[in-house]
């Protein structure tokens, strides 16, 4: 039916029919291709969520291309999560997912283990009462440790959807391999993060100050706003179609907004849903085994050291070993160990940081870790800089500066508030430039599709680049795990994370960028999530980042 629309377009197109008609048919296709998209969504997820209308937050994709908006049919498809329970209003946590009660076991091999081979095991989520769960949905991670190595490594999950899952993990060191598996959040739970998706993307709200003169006042903004019959400005950015609105100050006119900042959160659970959010109990809680949760690795067999390597794909992107993070295939990491190495590599370069605060953690980094590298005072806020740093005799420059919004910053004036993709425009580029993108955590409380949006634009500004300056090197970060409360859970579960890294990885596949597994590093490491990792973490992946723009 869609496709007989295409065609049609095409085809008046073709005759150089009047524009208007042309623009019509779009209108309608669009109509229709929205209509269809957020029809499925509501069907296949209809029948857990009965209670999933309120999609005031609906994009209007009125200025993406046609490619991109089948690409996102696509990528929504691919973060597809199965099905989870529907959970009643006067629920109790009897029948849900229970870390205290499930199990895994690590599978037998084949008698004995050795570097190279695979290790499996069984996941058996169980309920509260001890049964075992029958569907899908929980989300679990798992990785496979040796801590006096200084080793680890993420294992795969695989959901089962009858309530078993498997996680595989490669066996890369010799010695002893503890396996630790959590249950991140239940499928209870994700039921219920998926419901504030759709149903409450404005949990956290923003707002801005409006002034001129000695008049001022403050109004609330978000990517969509409730209608309540208030006008509205509209700061839609009309080079990269970037929705954003506030609502009108009632003596102000729109052009008078001073500064933009996180405006605060409004929980909103239903009766006995906050129980399904309890740390220790079914938040991030560990899964213990039945039998051993450990296996002895012996070294490769001689003469056994090619080729026996079955790594299986999808596996890990990387491991620690003596906490040192190696790569799997791609470019190997090398150890910058001193000030002199690091400016070694920078010399002559300048390096372009662009997004959130675990962005602006590598910016602090290389501040720190390079006593040349002397910060220019742009008399910027804390949180939101913008920064520049300089090494004159090396001529390096390093500059930080966050996405545009969302952003839950406490004050970016309004004047500093830019898209990633705009920036990037006006970037030079060449041989010496170096952009950094990681943009993840401030889009969990919307729908997806704002982030996917968001992503293309920023993939379309990288391909722009990479055209004019193909020397340009870019590196962009993934999501990582992070620190879970009820509040950060319900604002920035993994479970949302997850999600957008999965989209993230999917939309600049095949484009020559470089990326770190962020969430990889975190998971594997022993150092507790956080979302902004601890510095040995931090150290690691900037020398990823290093060994990108200095490969050996
Ligand atoms: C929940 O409410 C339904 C309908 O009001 C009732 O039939 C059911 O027994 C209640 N369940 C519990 C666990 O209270
Ligand atoms: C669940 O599915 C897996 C994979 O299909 C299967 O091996 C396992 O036996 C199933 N478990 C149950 C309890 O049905
Ligand atoms: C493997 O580890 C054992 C001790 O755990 C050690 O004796 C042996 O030399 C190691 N082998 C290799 C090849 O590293
Ligand atoms: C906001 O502005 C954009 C760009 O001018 C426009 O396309 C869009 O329809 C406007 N949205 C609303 C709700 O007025
Ligand atoms: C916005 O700007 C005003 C005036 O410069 C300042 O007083 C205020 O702290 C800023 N931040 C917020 C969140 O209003």
């Amino acid at each position: 039916y869609q496709l007989n629309y295409i065609s049609l377009c095409l085809c008046i197109y073709r005759l150089n029919f009047l524009m208007i008609v042309h623009f019509a048919v779009l209108v309608t296709l669009y109509s229709f291709a929205v209509y269809f998209l957020y029809e499925s969504i509501n069907s296949s997820e209809g029948k857990s969520h009965p209670d999933l209308q309120s999609n005031f937050c609906s994009f209007q994709p009125y200025s993406v291309a046609l490619g991109e908006a089948v690409e996102e049919r696509r990528l929504l498809d691919s973060v597809t999560w199965p099905e989870t329970p529907l959970i009643p209003v006067n629920f109790t946590l009897k029948q849900t997912s229970d870390p205290a009660h499930s199990t895994f076991t690590i599978l037998p091999g084949g008698g004995e283990w050795r570097v190279g081979d695979h290790l499996k095991v069984i996941i058996q989520v169980k309920d509260f009462e001890g049964h075992p769960k029958t569907s899908g949905g929980d989300f679990i991670v798992a990785r496979l440790h040796n801590p006096k190595l200084g080793a680890g490594v993420a294992g795969q999950v695989l959901d089962h959807v009858n309530g078993s899952y498997s996680a595989v993990f490669p066996l890369l060191w010799n010695g002893s391999a503890e396996v630790q598996v959590t249950l991140v959040h239940s499928s209870e739970a994700v039921t219920v993060l998926r419901r504030l998706s759709t149903e409450q993307p404005d949990r956290i709200h923003f707002k801005s100050l409006f002034r001129s003169g000695s008049e001022s006042e403050t109004t609330t903004c978000n990517i969509c706003l409730r209608p309540n019959n208030q006008p509205i400005c509209n700061y839609t950015d009309l080079r990269t179609g970037e929705p954003w609105f506030c609502f009108k100050p009632k003596n102000l006119n729109c052009h008078t907004r001073i500064n933009h900042s996180k405006g605060g959160y409004k929980e909103n659970l239903r009766k006995n849903e906050k129980e399904l959010f309890q740390s220790h109990v079914n938040l991030k809680v560990s899964i213990q085994a039945v039998g051993s949760t450990s296996v002895l690795v012996l070294p490769k067999k001689e003469g056994n050291n090619e080729k026996k390597d079955s790594i299986v794909t999808p596996g890990p992107f990387g491991y620690y070993y003596q906490q040192v993070w190696q790569a799997l295939g791609g470019t190997p990491v090398r150890q910058f160990s001193s000030p002199s190495a690091i400016t070694e590599c920078l010399k002559g370069k300048v390096i372009h940081l662009y997004g959130d605060s675990t962005i602006r953690q590598w910016f602090d980094h290389l501040r720190e870790a390079l006593p040349d590298l002397k910060e220019f005072d742009l008399h910027s806020s804390k949180q939101s800089g913008p920064f520049m740093t300089l090494d004159y005799p090396n001529n390096i420059m390093v500059t930080y500066r966050c996405h545009g919004p969302p952003i839950r910053f406490g004050d970016v004036p309004t004047s500093q508030l830019r898209y990633i993709a705009n920036e990037l425009d006006d970037v030079v580029g060449g041989s010496n430039t170096v952009v950094v993108i990681g943009i993840w955590s401030h889009f969990s409380t919307f729908p997806i599709d704002i982030y996917i949006r968001r992503l293309q634009t920023i993939r379309r500004a990288v391909i722009g680049l990479l055209d004019r300056a193909p020397g340009t090197l870019v590196i962009i970060r993934t999501a990582n795990l992070k620190q879970l409360t009820l509040y950060e859970t319900l604002t920035n579960s993994d479970w949302y994370s997850l999600q957008r890294d999965k989209v993230l990885r999917a939309i600049f596949k095949g484009i020559s960028v470089h990326l770190v597994d962020a969430w990889e590093m975190v998971l594997a490491h022993h150092l507790p999530h956080n979302l902004h990792p601890q510095p040995p973490i931090i150290k690691n992946m900037i020398n990823v980042v290093l060994s990108y723009i200095c490969p050996k």
